[in-house]
């Protein structure tokens, strides 16, 4: 097996142009966890902000670092205590909770973060939705527990966490208004939105009441979450990324003031949680979408892409693709 491999890295804050691709040793695995040789990773709607330094008085994370959270891939080995058998299963997963690092060609991780990748699903698309699929089971079904009939808001509908909250939404009843860019409305009512609305003609004054807001933007939440009808619940999971520390301030200070009502977290899923996406891709409940497909070659080029906007759903970057090309 290569004991190199080839990693996107950055050693300093900056614009797309600070990524590189770095000769680095591939990890071994440690106990209780397994070697994966990443067919492809997705990029994360918050790396941008990261990979720009605007989160770092807030995340303790430092260049240099690895990028992505999520992968598809094979399991190429595994440390002690962990099953031979693993060696050769098609697996999806995610990086260690606050760790980054799986647009890679290996990446190691603890066994529980890993589950075997969804039936019938090629791995461009298994790569677009281990990290944003838990983080939407996690939000509503485990935090805000939506049920049948009531009412969810979606704010950031079409992007990666936002796609998947609308049919997850629907899957589980919730009538679903979508905030999303004009020209993502119709896809953003073709993924079940009831309703889908430009966000930047609609403010919080236009809407009506909501039993639950799921919030991907992070600017207004106050006025976001004064939507809430009673028993509502608001997960507020992104920042205002143009000023952090207050906007971390507010949720930490509304999740003790509002408590019960707003009710954010950092994405850690159980292996449970990962086993439950996976049924609900199998089952047809939930589907990754893939705007576009990068070789790892352009890795700048996918960041430019996201901070553009208007993706419909996620970008992916491929491994695979790059060396055949590369
Ligand atoms: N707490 C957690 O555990 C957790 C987990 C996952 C992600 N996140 C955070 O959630 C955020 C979104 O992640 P993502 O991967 O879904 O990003 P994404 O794919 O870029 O999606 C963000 C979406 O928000 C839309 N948007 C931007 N401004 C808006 C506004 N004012 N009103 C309504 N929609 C607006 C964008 O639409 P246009 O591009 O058309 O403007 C885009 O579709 C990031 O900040 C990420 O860090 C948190």
């Amino acid at each position: 097996m290569e004991t190199t491999m080839r990693a996107v890295r950055h050693d300093r804050f900056g614009p797309p142009e600070v990524l590189e691709i770095e000769r680095i040793t591939v990890p071994r695995p440690g106990p209780g966890q397994v070697l994966v040789r990443v067919h492809a990773a997705s990029v994360s709607g918050g790396e941008t902000a990261i990979r720009e330094g605007r989160l770092r008085r807030v995340m303790r994370s430092k260049p240099p670092r690895g990028i992505g959270v999520d992968f598809s891939g094979r399991v190429v080995g595994v440390g002690t205590g962990v099953s031979p058998e693993q060696v050769g299963r098609e697996v999806w997963g995610l990086m260690p909770h606050m760790a980054f690092g799986s647009t890679a060609e290996y990446v190691a991780v603890p066994v529980g973060r890993v589950a075997p990748a969804p039936r019938g699903l090629d791995p461009i698309r298994a790569a677009a939705l281990p990290a944003t699929g838990t983080t939407v089971l996690t939000a509503l079904v485990e935090k805000a527990r939506l049920a049948e009939g009531e009412r969810l808001l979606v704010r950031g509908a079409s992007g990666g966490v936002g796609s998947a909250a609308v049919e997850v939404g629907r899957a589980l009843g919730a009538h679903v208004t979508g905030l999303a860019g004009a020209r993502n409305l119709d896809w953003v009512r073709e993924l079940g939105a009831h309703e889908a609305l430009d966000h930047r003609r609609t403010g919080p004054e236009d809407l009506g009441r909501f039993d639950v807001v799921l919030d991907v933007v992070g600017t207004r939440l106050e006025s976001y979450r004064r939507l809430l009808g009673p028993g509502g619940r608001m997960l507020p999971l992104a920042m205002d990324t143009s000023r952090p520390l207050r906007s971390a301030a507010y949720v930490l200070w509304s999740a003790v003031a509002h408590r019960r009502q707003v009710l954010p977290f950092s994405n850690d899923p159980s292996p449970e949680t990962l086993a439950e996406l996976t049924r609900y891709v199998e089952s047809g409940r939930l589907t990754p979408h893939v705007d576009e497909v990068f070789p790892m070659s352009r890795i700048r080029d996918a960041h430019h892409r996201m901070e553009r906007g208007g993706v419909r759903g996620k970008l992916v970057v491929s491994m695979a693709e790059d060396a055949a090309t590369g």
